[in-house]
């Protein structure tokens, strides 16, 4: 029946109505928060490009762990900047390496807080690449699988409760599923980057892992952004390859991709908000040009509409505080 007999605002005018018909709920239990490690001893320092965010040293990494907890996050996503970085990213394979010691490090002092790790080259390699090059500088497929499904099974030895490999190769999450199946960790749920998009928005992030490939692009294995179709695709394959759950990165720009990944397969969808998309948001804040706690809560609870069952996101353990 139309207007007059139908107003929607009926139900909009107090808070309880409102409560009673919403139909999203964001709570600090859909947020994941990443963090960056690196070597050394106390060191917390401020991501110019990221204010807010800083790169920790294990012992002050173990610490922010302990109030990202505390917010009720409970679990992070773990990206390691090592000492050396070298032409085929060994640091990211080494057992003993950044993460390694920071996923044992993170286990020990909390043992209930759940530990993700990327799997990826690109903060290992000199060259800043996700994979190994050629000498024509092409990113080789398959040697590279090899080496991700190695990093990941020294995560998984390390500790970590779930893997998330974000390099865009192809056949990898598949690669990954069988080795960790042969070596004891059957039981490790693989996070996958599943429609991963070349984009502008990861530029803090790549000042923060000093990852900026030092030739050429990712364009040859991260998505185009105008392509949705592949995106759903890209999702489907790593499903059938043995993945847990399906990622869509960035989030924003790509709410269509994260609405149709989730209608196509049902599968659990997470979203990464990313490094730009956090920086954008906090710039405006710091100027006051946006109120931060209202615009960042509308943008999370836009993923979660948009059929993102997890979101990672570098406001988690801040909009866990506003969400309590
Ligand atoms: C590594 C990786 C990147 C991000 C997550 N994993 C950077 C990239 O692909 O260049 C970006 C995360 C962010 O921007 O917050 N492959």
């Amino acid at each position: 029946m139309p207007f007059p007999a139908t107003r929607l605002r009926r139900l909009r005018s107090t808070d309880t109505f409102r409560s009673l018909v919403r139909e999203t709920e964001l709570t600090p239990a859909h947020l994941i928060q990443p963090a960056f490690v690196i070597a050394g001893e106390s060191i917390s320092e401020e991501i110019p490009s990221m204010p807010g965010v800083s790169r920790y040293s294990i012992n002050n990494l173990v610490e922010h762990a302990g109030e990202v907890i505390e917010a009720g996050i409970g679990s992070m996503l773990l990206f390691g900047i090592p000492a050396d970085k070298d032409e085929v990213g060994s640091g990211a394979y080494d057992d003993e390496g950044i993460v390694q010691m920071a996923v044992r490090a993170l286990k020990d002092a909390h043992p209930d807080l759940t530990v993700i790790t990327d799997v990826c080259l690109c903060e290992y390699t000199d060259h800043g690449h996700c994979g190994i090059p050629d000498a024509d500088g092409n990113i080789q497929n398959d040697l590279s699988v090899e080496l991700i499904a190695k990093t990941a099974i020294s995560h998984a030895d390390a500790g970590a409760d779930a893997v998330a490999p974000s390099d865009m190769m192809d056949g990898r999450v598949g690669a990954m599923r069988f080795q960790m199946d042969e070596e004891g960790h059957p039981d490790v749920p693989i996070i996958a980057y599943s429609a991963k998009y070349a984009s502008a928005f990861y530029g803090p992030f790549r000042d923060a892992a000093e990852s900026t490939p030092g030739f050429g692009d990712r364009r040859g294995y991260q998505m185009d952004p105008s392509n949705g179709t592949e995106g759903v695709r890209e999702a489907e394959l790593d499903l059938e390859e043995g993945a847990d759950m399906l990622m869509v990165k960035p989030a924003t720009p790509y709410m269509d991709i994260i609405r149709r990944v989730k209608e196509a397969t049902g599968a659990p969808v997470a979203t990464y908000h990313v490094s730009g998309e956090y920086s954008a948001l906090k710039a405006a804040a710091l100027n006051g040009w946006l109120d931060e706690r209202e615009a960042v809560l509308e943008t999370l609870t836009g993923l979660r509409r948009a059929g993102a069952d997890a979101i990672i996101t570098y406001y988690a353990k801040e909009a866990a505080g506003w969400l309590r």
